[in-house]
């Protein structure tokens, strides 16, 4: 089989089992689907909460020198014209004059030297043009040329135009930053590779301001960070590259840029962007607004519009990321000698969906399944559970191991003192990985879990 063959052929299953196990579904499916639009199911929900919490918890709430805030998606026109966006906010276009097919031009490749259409495989394309890719929108009851704007295509401007307000409530002093979890929206030419490409999408951004001076070294500072947040969820470092764009690729206001790529099944691809913006943001809003955005820097007696270093990730495509990082085929054998493959999405416990599935041995049996609830009712305040008792013990484990669960807790016959005073009061913890199962009393339980779940 050949890699590429093999690679697709992973893809297709971590689709399938996304679909199959409520993790992400297509939008509007019943309806043929919104292309680019993605929904996420239960365990979905739960994994993007579990990531964007965790990424909030890094970021502000362990951070002297951090903030948060929560823009609004429609701004006033005017950010958009003077970020830049309005001009020049766009992919070249070319147009298949045989199928009639979109294309991004700068991902067409070349069949006999010439540029050819992946669809139909013609070669009679449009010239390319400059497609925008920003959502138009009218606000208010007048469609005219008055009342247009945008829905925001990064969160990063909603951060730069409250950057004083933030700033005088804060009480902050440079280096600081603000940041932001929040939707935007691309009118993507070609959506592709599942949720990797989509034309709705959230992001997970930080502006850290700070002086001129500190820039270059800020910049080194925070592709570390973000490469240490990535480890602490679970993506180890031989799946991440960190690629330079060199100086003739970058934007011209930037002065080093770092993307942080993930080995997809379908390439190597950008997760992040980690980006020294100098002070091109709050100097274009200023000059546009007319606002001074200016910080004075009490030590120095100095004014000067702050530099500013911008990590900004991608909420769905750090999820795509953790579940093809965590997905696992392996070939196990049973205690009656028979293989079988088991699937699992080894998932770091502080981004599983769900922490612990709970499990009675017999389900008829209410000296059994009275112990589990009340396990159940005891670490639901602190974590997502799952209470199974339909099906054979291995099935169950099986079924949890599948959506990642890293514990499942197991009330037996030794649980109840059946067998003896020894194990009374215990219970089986499995955890996933492994398949290795310890004893622990039941008192112990949520501490145990919640020391590994953090
Ligand atoms: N404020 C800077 C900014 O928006 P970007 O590189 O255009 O930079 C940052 O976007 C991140 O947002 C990307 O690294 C990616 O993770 C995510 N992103 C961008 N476009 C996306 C899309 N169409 N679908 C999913 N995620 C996207």
């Amino acid at each position: 089989m050949t890699q590429d063959k093999s690679a697709s052929e992973r893809m297709e299953k971590i689709v399938s089992l996304c679909k199959r196990r409520g993790f992400i579904m297509q939008s509007s499916e019943i309806y043929g689907g919104l292309n680019g639009c993605w929904d996420y199911g239960p365990l979905g929900t739960e994994l993007k909460r579990n990531l964007k919490d965790f990424w909030w918890r890094r970021m502000v709430r362990e951070r002297d020198d951090i903030v948060g805030m929560d823009g609004s998606i429609l701004m006033n026109r005017q950010v958009w014209v003077a970020s830049g966006h309005e001009a020049t906010f766009s992919d070249p276009m070319v147009d298949c004059r045989s199928c009639k097919s979109r294309l991004r031009a700068d991902q067409l490749s070349e069949k006999d030297g010439k540029l050819h259409c992946p669809v139909c495989g013609s070669f009679d394309l449009t010239e390319a043009r400059a497609f925008n890719l920003m959502f138009k929108t009218y606000v208010g009851a007048t469609e005219d040329e008055s009342a247009i704007t945008y829905l925001r295509p990064e969160t990063a401007q909603a951060i730069f135009v409250q950057f004083k307000n933030v700033l005088e409530v804060s009480r902050k002093k440079v280096p600081f930053g603000i940041a932001q979890i929040g939707k935007a929206f691309r009118n993507e030419i070609n959506p592709r590779n599942f949720t990797f490409r989509s034309r709705e999408f959230e992001q997970m951004e930080l502006e850290y301001f700070c002086r001129p001076e500190d820039g270059v070294e800020l910049l080194e500072y925070w592709l570390k960070e973000r490469l240490k947040f990535y480890e602490d969820v679970g993506i180890s470092s031989d799946l991440l590259h960190v690629h330079k764009i060199p100086p003739e690729e970058r934007a011209h206001y930037s002065q080093g840029t770092y993307d942080i790529e993930f080995h997809f099944a379908f390439g190597v691809q950008e997760l992040e962007g980690v980006a020294y913006r100098t002070d091109y943001d709050l100097s274009q809003h200023q000059k546009a607004s007319g606002k001074s955005l200016e910080y004075f820097d009490e030590e120095t007696g100095q004014h000067f519009v702050p530099h500013v270093v911008e990590p900004s990730a991608g909420v769905d495509r750090t999820v795509l990321a953790l579940i093809c990082a965590g997905f696992c085929e392996e070939t196990i054998t049973d205690q009656k000698g028979k293989a079988e493959t088991r699937t699992v999405l080894k998932f770091h416990p502080r981004m599983a969906p769900i922490k612990c599935g709970i499990f009675p041995l017999l389900k008829n049996n209410e000296r059994l399944v009275g112990p589990a609830r009340e396990i159940v009712e005891s670490l639901r305040p602190h974590m997502m559970v799952f209470y199974d008792e339909s099906g054979a013990i291995g099935r169950r484990y099986r079924r949890q191991d599948e959506v990642g669960t890293p514990f499942g807790v197991t009330v037996d016959f030794d649980t109840i003192g059946e067998n003896g005073p020894s194990n009374q009061g215990t219970v089986t913890i499995r955890e996933r990985d492994s398949m290795k199962q310890v004893r622990v009393p039941i008192g112990e339980l949520k501490s145990f879990l919640v020391d590994r779940i953090n």
